[in-house]
């Protein structure tokens, strides 16, 4: 039996993945901040005859202390983890900061990926093959750019440059894992699911809202249907320590969205931002 742990395992692709895994008799751990959502889930998993092998955390992931609370509990309950899912993700329309004084799309898309692969990566290298699924916007659109002097965006915040800015951020962050760890046996897949029918736009302002939810369903991929090659990833994962797919299609990760030299800046940048959260404790 494989332990899953499904960041955003509650709704949208994470739910389906959680759901997809619990038929196949593994253990999931699913993770986000609505317990109506993780009861439901757990409803779910219930009728699907897998209730004890299914099981809910609460965390707030844009917290860094949330985060390294949950990355000890799951060390602590789960000593072996066979697959990690980095899914938890919400469009913030305006800037918000987070209790820790940091810029809400940045603590959750960005920090808190960065801070549960180093809690987790000592469990995740017990496993026979584990597999680091990071849904993000790999190989997408050319948007994406870090705003090295303004990573949190304090002067004019623009909700998609942030969300695009993240996307780049989390393509840098398979490349450090690569460098720091060139032998690990664990695979770090950066997966860019593209347009899928979630509930991505409920936080966007109408009349967008709206129109989103529209062409979701028109031209979305449904969730089932989305999950699948990414199940086939976690079952039979790639060769190589990182790789990036959209969709079934290999991304470049040599490419220039992927230079070392800025995976190696953004780490130091983390690392000295997460001591922020921890200053505040
Ligand atoms: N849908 C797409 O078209 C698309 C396209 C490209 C990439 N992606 C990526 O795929 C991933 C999943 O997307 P989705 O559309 O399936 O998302 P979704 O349906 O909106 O679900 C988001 C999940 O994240 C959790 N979450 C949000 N804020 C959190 C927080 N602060 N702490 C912990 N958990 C939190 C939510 O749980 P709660 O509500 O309980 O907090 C929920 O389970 C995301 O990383 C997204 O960037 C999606």
């Amino acid at each position: 039996m494989r332990t899953l742990v499904i960041t955003g395992g509650t709704d949208g692709i994470g739910r389906a993945l959680a759901l997809h895994h619990l038929r196949q008799g593994d253990r999931v751990i699913a993770i986000g901040t609505s317990p109506a959502k993780g009861q439901s889930l757990r409803a779910e998993a219930a009728r699907l005859g897998a209730g004890d092998r299914c099981s809910f955390v609460a965390a707030d992931l844009s917290s860094t202390t949330g985060t390294r609370a949950l990355a000890q509990q799951l060390r602590e309950q789960h000593p072996v983890i066979d697959v990690l899912v980095l899914g938890a993700f919400r469009y913030q329309m305006t800037r918000q900061e987070t209790g820790e004084g940091i810029e809400r799309t940045f603590a959750l898309y960005v920090l808190s990926r960065f801070l549960l692969v180093e809690g987790l990566r000592e469990a995740l290298e017990r496993a026979p093959r584990p597999v680091i699924v990071n849904l993000c916007g790999t190989g997408g659109i050319k948007a994406g750019v870090l705003h090295w002097d303004d990573l949190q965006q304090r002067e004019g915040y623009r909700a998609f440059a942030a969300t695009m800015q993240g996307a780049r951020a989390n393509d840098l962050l398979g490349v450090a894992f690569a460098a720091e760890h060139p032998d690990s046996r664990i695979r770090y897949v950066l997966y860019n699911p593209m347009f899928v029918n979630t509930g991505l736009a409920d936080p966007f302002r109408q009349p967008l809202r709206g129109v989103v939810k529209v062409l979701a369903k028109l031209f979305g991929t449904p969730v089932t249907r989305a999950i699948r090659p990414i199940t086939e990833l976690i079952g039979s994962p790639p060769e190589a320590v990182l790789s990036g797919y959209r969709v079934r299609r290999r991304v470049d990760v040599a490419g220039p969205a992927f230079d070392p030299t800025d995976a190696h800046r953004l780490v130091a940048e983390l690392r000295e931002l997460s001591k922020q959260g921890t200053r505040r404790e």
